[in-house]
């Protein structure tokens, strides 16, 4: 597989580490430091994110490189690669991973805004959070949503999150204080509701 919008000499090869319908997550690769430069800084995608600070080539590269022995990894992403456009759209991945107590951060980025309201997230996300329980063995998974992000929040509805508390005002964005959402999501929970839909 190959990425279309590149030219013949310049193609990158994908490779797609889990499949899904309409994207692969797939192992990053260093010819994307731009374009993940891009979504990093686009300041619609940006304020979503809460991203507060200008990114640069040189961080996005450190992304890229080898990561230290797996089992003291605490970041592991993936590529959201599209599989009908062959293009990457955005990144998905856990954060914060704790070994010991078995818990991570999951985040994700549709860094294309084209791409938004598709149903995209959702599906990165169950492909992402099935590798965390039954890969990695993960006890919770959970997530910090602030208020006027309105498409995360539904996202982790639809997910199965559990709202577990509201840290008010503790994210000053766009000059004010706004209301950060914790949600988690247990392998038990997980294991159940997804017995109910098969
Ligand atoms: C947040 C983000 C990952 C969501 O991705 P997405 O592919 O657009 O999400 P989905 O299409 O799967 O939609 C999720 C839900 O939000 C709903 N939604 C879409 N636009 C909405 C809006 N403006 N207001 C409220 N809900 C909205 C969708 O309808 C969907 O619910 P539904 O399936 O019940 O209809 C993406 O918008 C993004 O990358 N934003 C910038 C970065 C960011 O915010 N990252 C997350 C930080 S916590």
């Amino acid at each position: 597989m190959t990425e279309g919008k590149e030219n013949k000499e310049d193609e990158i090869e994908v490779f797609p580490f889990i499949e899904g319908e309409t994207i692969d997550l797939v192992a990053g690769n260093s010819k994307w430091v731009p374009l993940v430069c891009k979504w990093q800084n686009d300041p619609k995608v940006r304020r979503y994110a809460r991203n507060m600070w200008p990114v640069t080539i040189e961080d996005i590269k450190k992304w890229f490189e080898p990561s230290p022995d797996r089992h003291t990894k605490e970041f592991v992403v993936f590529t959201i690669y599209h599989k009908r456009d062959k293009r990457p759209i955005g990144s998905v991945g856990f954060g914060h991973i704790n070994w010991v107590s078995r818990n991570a951060n999951i985040f994700a980025t549709i860094g294309e805004p084209e791409y938004w309201g598709k149903g995209i997230a959702i599906e990165a996300n169950k492909l992402l959070i099935k590798y965390g329980f039954t890969e990695l063995n993960f006890h919770k998974i959970y997530a910090g949503v602030f208020t006027p992000n309105k498409r995360s929040l539904r996202a982790a509805e639809k997910l199965g999150f559990e709202k577990e508390a509201i840290l008010k005002e503790e994210m000053y964005v766009d000059g004010v204080y706004h209301d950060i959402h914790k949600f988690a999501l247990f392998k038990r929970d997980w294991i159940k509701s997804n017995q109910t839909e098969s």
